[in-house]
C-alpha cells in the first residue's frame, strides 16, 4: 500500500533549526525482515540537542546534510516485516532512535519498538527523559535519602522528573527555575526550596542557606552558575553534568581553572551523564518509572502548549530554547 511519509531533514548546518531544516516527502516503504512500520503519533522535542545537531556539535553523531532529525516518538505499529509476529500490528510503542522521530512514519528494528501502555504525551515524557532522569540520579549521582539535592532547570523535560524522583526518595530539594509558573508548579509538588532566579539570586540563596552543603547537584544549565555550584559542594558531594543549555553555543564561558583544588579537600566529584552510555539499565529504569506512575508516585509533566504537525516542530524547538516551557515539549503528529 502506498503511504506518503514526510520527514524533517537538516539540509545545511547553522544555528537556527527553522532555517537549517526542511520537510521531505516520500513513500514510507515497507518493513524488511525483523523490522516494523510505526505511525508516529507524538514526537518529543529536544531543542538543545536539535540545535547542536544543526551545528554538528553532538560528539557521538557526525551530521552530514541531508540528515534525519528527532529522537523519541510514541505511536502504533501498522505493519511488520518477515520474522516479526503479526500480533504486533496495533501495538502501542515508544521508540528512541536518532533521526526517526520528526517524521510521520518510521521503519525501525522490531526490538527498538518498545511496547507501552498507551501512545500518549505522558509516556513520551518518561521515555527517554524520565529514564535519563532516573539513571542520572541513581547510576551517576548515587542518590541517597535525606541529602540536599539541587536541580537546575527543575521544571523542564528532564528536570521535572528528576525533581519528583529526588523528592520521592526523601531528599531536601532545591529546585532552580526561571519564571513564576514554573515556581508555582514546583511548590505545588512539595519542593522544600524553590529558587526562581528571575526573582532572587541563586548565589545569595546558596551563600545564606546552603554554603558548602550541596550533597548532590544535577546541573543541565552550565555557564557561570556551574562554578558556584562546584564551590558549594558538601564534603563527598557530587555534581552531575547532565547538559550545558546556557553554554551550548560557542564560545564556551566556563572558567574552571584549577578545579582540582575545589574538589580535593572535600573529596567531592564532578561526573558526567550521557543516557546512551547507560543503555543496559534503561529497561529496568522504564519499568520502575511506569510502576511509580501507575502508583501515582510520579506524574510526568507535559507542557500545555499544543504543537501540531511536522510544520510546528521548528516552533516547538524555538519555544523550548526560549526557556518558556513547563515540562516536556511534545508535538502531535496525527492529523490535527
Ligand atoms: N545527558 C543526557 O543524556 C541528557 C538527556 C536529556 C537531556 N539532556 C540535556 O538536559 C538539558 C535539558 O533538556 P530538556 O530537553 O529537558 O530541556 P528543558 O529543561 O525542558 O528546557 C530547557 C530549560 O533550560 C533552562 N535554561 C537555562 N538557561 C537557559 C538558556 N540560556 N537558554 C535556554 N534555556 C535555558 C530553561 O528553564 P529555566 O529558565 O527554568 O532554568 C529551559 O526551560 C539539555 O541541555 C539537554 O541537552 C541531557
Amino acid at each position: 500500500m502506498m503511504r506518503e511519509n514526510r520527514r524533517i531533514v537538516i539540509h545545511r548546518l547553522g544555528e537556527s533549526f527553522a532555517d537549517c531544516t526542511s520537510i521531505v516527502r516520500e513513500d514510507c516503504g515497507e518493513p524488511g525482515p525483523g523490522e516494523v512500520l510505526v505511525r508516529n503519533h507524538y514526537a518529543g522535542i529536544n531543542g538543545v540537542y536539535d540545535q547542536m545537531m544543526c551545528l554538528d556539535r553532538v560528539e557521538h553523531a557526525t551530521v552530514v546534510p541531508p540528515a534525519d532529525t528527532g529522537v523519541e516518538a510514541v505511536g502504533v505499529i501498522e505493519a511488520v516485516g518477515e520474522g516479526v509476529p503479526a500480533a504486533r500490528v496495533g501495538e502501542t510503542v515508544a521508540t528512541v532512535n536518532v533521526g526517526h522521530a520528526y517524521r510521520l512514519w518510521q521503519i525501525c528494528a522490531a526490538e527498538t519498538a518498545l511496547p507501552v501502555e498507551e501512545a500518549s504525551p505522558e509516556v513520551l515524557a518518561l521515555v527517554p527523559s524520565g529514564v535519563s532522569a532516573l539513571l542520572a540520579l541513581t547510576k551517576v549521582g548515587n542518590m541517597a535519602r535525606g541529602e540536599t539535592v539541587l536541580i537546575t532547570a527543575a521544571a523542564g523535560g528532564l528536570g521535572n522528573v528528576m525533581t519528583q524522583l529526588a523528592l520521592a526518595a526523601g531528599n531536601h530539594v532545591i529546585a532552580v527555575c526561571g519564571g513564576e509558573r514554573k515556581a508555582a508548579w514546583l511548590e505545588s509538588i512539595g519542593v522544600q526550596r524553590v529558587v526562581n532566579y528571575r526573582q532572587e539570586k541563586l548565589d545569595d540563596v546558596i551563600d545564606s542557606e546552603y554554603r558548602d552543603r550541596l550533597d548532590l547537584v544535577m546541573d543541565s544549565v552550565g555557564g557561570q552558575g556551574f562554578d558556584r555550584l562546584v564551590d558549594n559542594l558538601a564534603p563527598l558531594g557530587r555534581l552531575v553534568v547532565c547538559g550545558y543549555t546556557s553554554d551550548r553555543l560557542p564560545p564556551e564561558q566556563v572558567l574552571a581553572e584549577r578545579i582540582y583544588t575545589k574538589l580535593y579537600w572535600k573529596a567531592a566529584s564532578i561526573r558526567g551523564f550521557m543516557n546512551y552510555r547507560f543503555a543496559a539499565h534503561a529497561a529496568a529504569a522504564r519499568a520502575e518509572l511506569f510502576t511509580m506512575r501507575r502508583e501515582g508516585r510520579i506524574r510526568p509533566l507535559v507542557d500545555v502548549r499544543r504543537f501540531c504537525g511536522l510544520e510546528d516542530v521548528a516552533t516547538a524547538v524555538e519555544y523550548l530554547l526560549s526557556g518558556g516551557n513547563l515540562g516536556k515539549v511534545v508535538v502531535d503528529l496525527r492529523a490535527c
